[in-house]
């Protein structure tokens, strides 16, 4: 079989392409290692920029969102026993949303499936070829059976773990990375959440973060040891840390429910370099992970694919192949501001293992900083809420 793209992996990037490419004409085949109900129940990412959703909502895949999203205005830094509020909208006439990835993931399967786009489940890549050539192959195994697909083009959406990154020539590639010392133990629970807004709290025993999935549900992280086993924690230590690290701040009391899924992610800096290579072009964490104090994992897959759709389409619709030349260096600019971000926040929010009593008074001081001054705010601000998408 031959199609225009093949595209691997069924994350957001690989989806929302498929989407966007089938709202212009252009055909695609989704090929997907894991099963429908796996990447549909696969807990996540959960804020989404402004700019991710007005992309959802131009792909006719936001309906849900607006009726179950939690739409946000403003953070709270934690530090130092105090509160301090980050009026993100005031300052960026901008918002957030909060919703799970895996709902984006099943509102883009939907979408596309009603369009009668193919997405294949577990239908597992084993092979690109051909990048340098008239046409790229696909080799998967679906159903038991050895199968080969080629196209004109093929988008890498396959995440951290996939096959594409490692299939561009290791002397034109160049992978920078950061490994942090900690990691986040993750947990949901049937807790309604402690308040209405995120809280980013700094503290001796280390970071913790407040969100939530919906008016019952809270989503809280703490900050471990990057090999932590999160069954070492019973669900009383994690609530009792989590009161800890918040504090007694201002009279706010945790409040606490049954504890249903909980696990420790390792914490990353990552980005490749080049983003395409002839015929495959990388998007979303294929090329590039970030440490989640920042939000911008999601995010930053949703604009690589804004750039990687309009760079295909003027291309089929208009045989200019210009934007294939400037993609990687497109979205790279974006890429690496959102890198600093999260490693900034990171930086400024966690304790390192072997943090000296100035290390600590100096991120105190820091978030005083950013906390007190309006131009401190706006810089947080602008950057929480994301960067403009370019082409
Ligand atoms: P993915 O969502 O990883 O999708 C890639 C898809 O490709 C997967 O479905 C995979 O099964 C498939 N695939 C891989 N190899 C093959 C193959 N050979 N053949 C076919 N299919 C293949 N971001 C945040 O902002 N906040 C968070 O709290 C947060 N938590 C995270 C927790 C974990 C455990 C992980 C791994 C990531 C987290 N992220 C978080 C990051 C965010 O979820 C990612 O940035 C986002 O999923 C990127 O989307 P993607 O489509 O590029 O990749
Ligand atoms: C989440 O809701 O999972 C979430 C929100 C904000 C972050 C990280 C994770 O910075």
């Amino acid at each position: 079989m031959h199609i225009q793209v093949g595209i691997i992996g069924a994350g957001p990037a690989g989806l929302l392409l498929a989407r966007m490419l089938h709202l212009q004409g252009i055909s695609s085949v989704v090929l997907e290692s894991r099963s429908r109900p796996y990447v549909e129940s696969r807990i996540r990412a959960g804020l989404l920029e402004q700019g991710s959703v007005d992309l959802l909502t131009e792909t006719g895949m936001a309906d849900r969102l607006y009726k179950e999203a939690m739409v946000h205005e403003g953070i709270e830094l934690v530090f130092d026993g105090q509160r301090h509020r980050i009026d993100i909208t005031a300052l960026t006439g901008r918002k957030v949303y909060i919703y799970g990835q895996q709902e984006v993931v099943k509102d883009m399967i939907v979408a596309n499936l009603a369009a009668g786009v193919p997405i294949l489940f577990e239908a597992q890549a084993s092979e690109i070829s051909g990048l340098e050539g008239e046409r790229a192959t696909i080799r998967y195994t679906h159903e038991g059976k050895e199968e080969v697909l080629t196209c004109d083009y093929i988008a890498g959406c396959d995440g951290f773990h996939g096959i594409c990154r490692d299939a561009i020539p290791p002397q034109l590639m160049r992978g920078h990375d950061r490994i942090y010392p900690f990691g986040w133990l993750g947990i949901l629970a049937d807790a309604p959440p402690t308040r209405d807004e995120l809280l980013y709290c700094r503290h001796d025993n280390g970071f913790a973060l407040f969100t939530m999935r919906s008016p019952t549900v809270s989503r809280c992280y703490i900050q471990v040891p990057p090999d932590e086993d999160a069954e070492n924690w019973s669900d009383d230590q994690i609530w009792s840390e989590l009161e800890t690290r918040l504090g007694k701040h201002e009279g706010l009391t945790i409040s606490t429910g049954k504890i249903t899924q909980k696990s420790v992610t390792a914490m990353r800096s990552y980005v490749a370099e080049p983003m395409r290579h002839g015929r495959l072009f990388l998007a979303g964490d294929s090329a590039h992970i970030v440490p989640p104090t920042g939000a911008k994992g999601m995010n930053l897959a949703i604009s690589d694919i804004y750039v990687l759709s309009k760079a295909l389409v003027a291309f089929y619709k208009k045989n200019d192949a210009s934007l294939f030349e400037t993609y990687g260096a497109t979205c790279l600019r974006r890429i690496w501001r959102a890198q600093h971000f999260s490693w900034w926040m990171t930086s400024m929010l966690h304790n390192l293992p072997d943090a000296s009593p100035f290390d600590a008074k100096r991120q105190v001081a820091e978030l005083y900083t950013i906390a007190t001054s309006k131009a401190g705010q706006t810089l947080l601000a602008e950057n929480y809420v994301g960067l403009p998408f370019e082409t």
